[in-house]
């Protein structure tokens, strides 16, 4: 008998999560994996691509989602993955980081029960266990949706596997113990490590005419920042006014706002171009004199990579990142942004890696989760 266990990807940065689960589950025979795209994000730049990139298997289960509102989106999540868990009977479902797929996954899996019991820390159980993988982020922000979700994703998960130590804390202070929640490092930074040598062959410097550490890279896509036409306007006004070439691989969220907003970005100092795929993002980073982003997970990237990073957000849910790490939480205030700007090189020379950020993290979690059900 093996363990099956439903993991769930949906949006772009779930890819490089559920890339490194997926192969150290394969490297351990008591378990049968299985993967989930809810299909939040259904265009080839926001997921094939990760899936040729990564060497992720095609997923065996296609929920087809699309676009909607939260509302609309999460029903639709949970409608299309009831049936899925009822045929597929798994032990346990997995879901990682923040995004609508991942709340409406757990909520699903969390009042199932199976048609059979099984073993769980040496008790019968029916229900699937509930895998939260980034569990115990807080950025305190309610109106982040990201927030919401990973409220409600941990107050219902059976085991919580935590990234940097902000966030054993924070669930040590929601009621959450080591009995559930376990420090497994960042598995994100897995597939950093592992595709690293390869970035390093890309030719994307040389396709965009940029120099090793002359431009910024610029991401963008937190409703906060783009949905307001004038706090976006004035975003792209402060970063113009840096004075050095900046590349923007623009989020199809963000790509509708330019649009409706009617702004034009000066051709000579900005390159925007469409998302990119995950070994060329990843050389960009690491070339880049700075990043400034809005993005999870490029905070944490960018620590590993010595690269300083500049987030356009007045908070973060990975403060390991600027505690230990390149990255520097400024908001969006002009003088903030300048003054961060001037204080990059002195980031960059003082950054170190967190503990456990070291590629093992994937498989932490699978011997973990082997001893609770063993
Ligand atoms: C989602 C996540 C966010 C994550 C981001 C990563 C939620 C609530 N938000 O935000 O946490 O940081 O993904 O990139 O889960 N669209 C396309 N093509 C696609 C997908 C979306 O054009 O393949 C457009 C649609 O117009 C859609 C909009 O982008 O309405 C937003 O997509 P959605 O998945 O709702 O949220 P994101 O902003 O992508
Ligand atoms: N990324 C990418 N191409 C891009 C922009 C980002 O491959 O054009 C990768 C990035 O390296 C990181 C992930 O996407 O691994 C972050 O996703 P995103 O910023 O969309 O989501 P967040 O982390 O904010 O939830």
């Amino acid at each position: 008998m093996s363990w099956r266990i439903l993991c769930v990807a949906g949006a772009r940065p779930n890819f490089m999560k559920i890339a490194p689960l997926l192969r150290a589950f394969g490297r351990d025979p008591r378990f049968d994996a299985r993967l989930v795209h809810t299909g939040q994000h259904y265009d080839d730049k926001l997921s094939k691509v990760f899936f040729d990139e990564l060497a992720i298997p095609r997923p065996d289960i296609e929920l087809e989602v699309g676009s909607g509102t939260h509302a609309q989106q999460t029903a639709e999540i949970m409608k299309r993955f009831e049936p899925v868990i009822e045929k597929e009977q798994p032990h346990g479902v997995l879901v990682v980081g923040d995004v609508n797929s991942t709340i409406g996954c757990a909520i699903v899996a969390a009042k199932v029960f199976r048609n059979e019991a099984f073993t769980y820390r040496g008790q019968p159980r029916r229900r699937p266990l509930v895998i939260h993988v980034e569990a115990g982020l807080r950025s305190f922000d309610g109106d982040m949706p990201e927030e919401i979700n990973r409220m409600l994703t941990d107050s219902i998960s059976d085991l919580l596997f935590v990234s940097e130590p902000a966030g054993m804390t924070n669930l040590a202070r929601e009621g959450v113990g080591p009995d559930r929640a376990i420090m497994v490092g960042n598995v994100m930074i897995d597939t950093l490590l592992a595709a690293r040598d390869r970035a390093m062959q890309s030719t994307v410097l040389d396709t965009l005419g940029l120099k090793d550490g002359s431009y910024g890279l610029v991401t963008l896509h937190r409703p906060s920042n783009v949905d307001d036409p004038d706090m976006l306007h004035s975003l792209v006004g402060v970063l113009d006014g840096l004075g050095l070439p900046l590349v923007f691989p623009v989020h199809p969220r963000t790509r509708k706002r330019i649009a409706d907003a009617g702004l034009v970005l000066d051709p000579t100092r900005w390159q925007l171009v469409d998302p990119l795929g995950y070994i060329d993002f990843l050389r960009l980073q690491a070339s880049a004199r700075v990043v400034l982003t809005d993005s999870g997970g490029v905070q944490e990237e960018t620590t590993v990579l010595g690269v300083p990073c500049i987030t356009l957000r007045e908070n973060t849910e990975r403060p390991v990142t600027v505690d230990q790490g390149t990255n520097q939480l400024v908001g969006t205030s002009r003088d903030a942004i300048i003054a961060a700007f001037h204080k990059i090189d002195a980031v960059r020379a003082a950054a170190r890696v967190p503990d456990q950020w070291d590629g093992k993290s994937a498989d932490r979690i699978v011997a973990a989760l082997a001893s609770t059900l063993g």
